[in-house]
């Protein structure tokens, strides 16, 4: 059965419909004023969805994350005629919401705007938060808002049509959010397979419903970063600087630096479970310890967003469901990952 849950973010409040039906979409939003974003994967397999709702759709992937989709994006808003009364909602997956979210925020200044995550990975993080943005070259995430949607929609059924390398893909900030705040859930992924999650739709949901609640807590209690969101890096700014660098999926990246970042954590924290997170991202399929050029690596993990003049805020873990942020010089930093890649 539906249900709702509304948080309120310092600007605005979003209402989350849990075990929702996404063709109740109507519910929600005004037909004749509302644009669809999708891509055409997400179009090709959940046609009846868009029927007869004005909508865009987009070719597919990270590639097209960029400032010539948004301006691409815009144009047809204008054909549409759409003012500021008008809603944007997204349909799919992280790159979707992402581009979505960010031009809901700068066209016309800003119109009101909904998901309907349609994978893992957006169901649990991407459309949680509400920074939005696009990269630039290989810099993820470049340019970019934070400004919440006013609703999520979870409608577990179109996760039917995920193909495999997407769920795994999505298990990576699953484990993430294990990792850095829910120790009971670290162990509930480690007594369960992907192949059990996907047969079990109602242990799905409650897993997916517990993820996006855990990371909205996060965002709630620190929506403009200055502290306890960053713990949601884990495993991202090595990860971000390979992802685009390899054109990886981005759970994949995440994977490989949550990795690297328990072998850093070992060394100031004393964190001593690597083994236990390693197992657990094999267990779901993610790629753990990968060969990649250092210093390409390097050149780009310098300019994160996390960087101050001389350090990298690191997120590193003191044990399974508890994480910190600690300020690397960044010769130190540095060092290490060449010590860790090649030692
Ligand atoms: N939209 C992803 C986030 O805000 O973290």
């Amino acid at each position: 059965m539906r249900t709702k849950q509304t948080i309120d973010f310092s600007t605005a409040s979003c209402d989350y419909y849990f075990n929702a039906s996404a063709r109740r979409l109507d519910e929600l939003v005004p037909r004749d004023r509302t644009v669809l974003v999708t891509d055409e994967h997400i179009f090709a397999h959940h046609q009846a969805l868009f029927g007869d709702w004005n909508t865009i759709v987009l070719k597919p992937g990270e590639e097209h994350k960029n400032q010539d989709t948004v301006n691409a994006i815009i144009s047809q808003l204008l054909e549409f005629e759409a003012d500021r009364s008008w809603w944007i909602v997204g349909i799919g997956g992280g790159v979707i919401t992402d581009l979505t979210g960010y031009v809901a925020g700068i066209y016309m200044r800003g119109l009101k705007f909904g998901f309907i995550p349609t994978s893992i990975l957006a169901m649990v993080d991407a459309s949680i938060g509400g920074k939005n943005g696009i990269d630039v070259g290989v810099y993820k995430n470049m340019v970019g808002l934070i400004r919440q949607p006013a609703f999520l929609l979870y409608d577990v059924d179109l996760l039917d049509s995920l193909p495999e390398t997407e769920w795994v893909n999505g298990m990576a900030e699953v484990v993430k959010h294990a990792c850095i705040k829910d120790a009971p859930m670290f162990k509930l992924l480690e007594e369960n397979t992907l192949k059990g999650l996907k047969r079990d739709k109602a242990l799905l949901a409650r897993l997916i419903k517990r993820n996006a609640l855990l990371k909205s807590k996060v965002v709630q209690a620190d929506e403009f970063e200055k502290g306890e969101r960053k713990l949601l890096n884990f495993g991202h700014t090595l990860g971000h600087a390979i992802e685009n660098l390899y054109e990886l999926p981005h759970g994949h990246a995440v994977s490989i630096g949550m990795t690297v970042a328990c072998h850093l954590s070992e060394g100031f924290t004393g964190f001593s479970q690597t083994q236990r997170v390693v197992d657990v991202l094999d267990k779901y399929g993610l790629p753990t310890y990968a060969v990649f050029d250092a210093q390409k690596a390097w050149d780009i993990l310098k300019m994160d967003k996390k960087r101050t003049a001389s350090a990298m805020n690191y997120i590193l873990l003191d044990r399974v469901g508890r994480a910190e942020v600690r300020s690397i010089p960044l010769e130190e930093l540095q060092s290490l990952l060449f010590e860790f890649v090649t030692p």
